[in-house]
């Protein structure tokens, strides 16, 4: 199995996005058995708590549900269990690269690596702001998760 974890700060608005994301387009796939799914936080503020309102009302606006996850902060020995580590911004990448071993380094990466119609590299933060800031994380995330699916079709076999 494959499995993969998806990192912001507060695991209550873009990791959880791009987890409920990734895992229906897995359902939609029939690849729920091949790839396990898993998001968290750096900080330990929301620990327990479901996602944003505001993130799960985008997301329900385009058939996705966010409401099964809760949040957790990131803890040392994900780095032996997931294949991806997909930070949503360079501070997380810098602080999963600091919580994290050198043999773990290269599982760790911007999760807007893998987008093919932006050329944005991070998933702005949208806690602070208005909707449209939510609708951005869910154009984002659903462009890197088709380009994630690609690059896991590539590199494995499930
Ligand atoms: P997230 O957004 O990292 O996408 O979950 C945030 C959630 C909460 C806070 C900051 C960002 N906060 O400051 O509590």
């Amino acid at each position: 199995m494959i499995k993969v974890l998806f990192v912001c700060l507060g695991n209550i608005c873009r990791s959880p996005t791009a987890h409920g994301v990734f895992d229906a387009l897995l359902k939609r796939e029939g690849l729920t058995d091949k790839v396990l799914v898993d998001s968290a936080g750096t900080a330990a503020w929301h620990i327990g708590k479901a996602p944003d309102a505001r993130s799960q009302l985008a997301a329900k606006n385009r058939g996705v549900d966010l409401s099964y996850i809760a949040a957790r902060q990131v803890e040392s020995r994900d780095f032996d269990v997931f294949d991806y580590v997909l930070a949503m911004d360079k501070s997380n990448f810098e602080n999963l690269i600091e919580l994290s071993g050198p043999a773990s380094r290269n599982k760790i990466k911007l999760f807007l690596d893998y987008a093919k119609n932006s050329t944005a590299t991070e998933v702005p933060d949208p806690y602070y702001g208005g909707a449209k800031g939510f609708d951005t994380v869910l154009d984002l995330v659903e462009d890197a998760c088709e380009g994630l699916l690609e690059d896991i079709r590539t590199n494995h076999v499930i």
